[in-house]
């Protein structure tokens, strides 16, 4: 063989290679590809998602809201957004999306005419971590079948259109660390389930909703960061929330009919916000909240408090109007007692 015919014989093997790699260089799953286009088309082909093509790599980055898993290099689809898809007429949430079986997170976001409950088929998602379907139209209760869905950590149904009651399986997620329920319109009580969250279990937002009854004393249990029932209709006693040994940073109670004797509840050294605005909570202002280093926000206004305002810390520093409105609260920054 002279060196032209092994030189053009390589030519071959290489132009071989190159047309074989980009064939297979696709790095998209094809059940996952065949998925996302079944989504895109039960959501009516939106102009949003037209980098959505069949003819592209749905792995390479150009697929609006699509990452796959390089980590694990085994390239499923892990991380979908389908937020401010600007949808021209009312949609459901696709039960196609319960078929991309590697989701870690799925996010939906400013979707004002996604409508209709969520789909069982979300279930199908079980190796999904973070769910966060918030400003839409999204309906119905928040489904007790998120329960089933065991690797879940934050869910946040925020600012839809949900009514119903609560969900009381989901206190059975071990790995759930925060729920953020605000602004739709479920009602009912605070199921007593919700007291047994594991430990893990730091974040409990359901503010602007209807929420009625009593806070489950069970809630003795739960070491919560970071609390907001504002706007509901609770009433009774809060003071299970409240606790020396816990580690809570922010209680926000605002605008319920809550009434307890806030003088005897216990403070956690680091609290650093306090919003008991507009309930009927009586007592003294406990001495403890002078030492809190870190408390930067307090508005006890509107409630039936009485005695001295604890002279300290930055309890001084606090505008009139985060103390008005009380029983016969006194003292700096108020009236001196008489
Ligand atoms: C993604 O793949 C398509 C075709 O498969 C190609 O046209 C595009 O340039 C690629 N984009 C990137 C960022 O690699
Ligand atoms: C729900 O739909 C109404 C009217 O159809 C719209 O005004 C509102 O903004 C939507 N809500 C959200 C959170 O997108
Ligand atoms: C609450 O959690 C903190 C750490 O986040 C811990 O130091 C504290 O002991 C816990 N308290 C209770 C009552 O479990
Ligand atoms: C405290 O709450 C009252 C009643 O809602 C409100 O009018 C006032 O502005 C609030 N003050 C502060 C400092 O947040």
């Amino acid at each position: 063989m002279n060196s032209s015919a092994t030189m053009s014989g390589l030519s071959i093997v290489l132009v071989m290679v190159l047309l074989c790699s980009s064939a297979v260089s696709e790095l998209c799953n094809t059940k996952d590809k065949q998925a996302l286009l079944q989504i895109k088309k039960d959501l009516g082909n939106p102009t949003t998602l037209s980098s959505w093509v069949s003819t592209t790599d749905c792995c390479n980055g150009t697929w609006q809201g699509v990452l796959c898993d390089t980590d694990t290099q085994t390239y499923r689809v892990n991380n979908l957004d389908l937020s401010n898809l600007n949808l021209p007429k009312p949609y459901r949430i696709p039960a196609s999306i319960g078929n991309l079986p590697y989701l870690n997170f799925l996010t939906i976001r400013t979707n004002p005419n996604l409508v209709g409950a969520i789909p069982a088929a979300i279930t199908k998602l079980n190796q999904l971590r973070y769910l966060y379907i918030t400003h839409t139209n999204v309906s119905g209760a928040i489904p007790e079948f998120l329960s089933q869905i065991k690797t879940l950590v934050t869910l946040d149904f925020s600012y839809n259109d949900h009514s119903g009651t609560l969900p009381t399986s989901i206190s059975s997620l071990a790995n759930l660390v925060g729920i953020t329920f605000d602004g739709n319109r479920i009602s009912g009580a605070i199921p007593d389930s919700y007291g047994s969250f594991s430990n893990l279990f730091t974040s409990m937002t359901i503010s602007r909703n209807r929420l009625t009854g009593k806070i489950p004393a069970t809630f003795a249990n739960l070491n919560l960061s970071f609390v907001d029932l504002s706007r509901n209709k609770l009433e009774g006693d809060a003071s299970v929330l409240f606790g020396s040994d816990k580690n809570t940073q922010k209680i926000r109670l605002a605008k319920n009919s809550l009434a307890f004797d806030l003088g005897k509840v216990g403070l956690s050294k680091n609290l650093n916000g306090l919003d008991l605005r507009n309930n009927r909570i009586y007592g003294m202002l406990p001495k403890g909240l002078t030492t809190l280093k870190f408390l930067h926000s307090l508005n006890v206004s509107y409630n039936n408090l009485c005695g001295e305002i604890p002279q300290g810390g930055n309890l001084q520093r606090f505008d009139v109007s985060s103390y008005d409105h009380n029983k016969c609260l006194c003292g700096s920054p108020l009236p001196a007692c008489t």
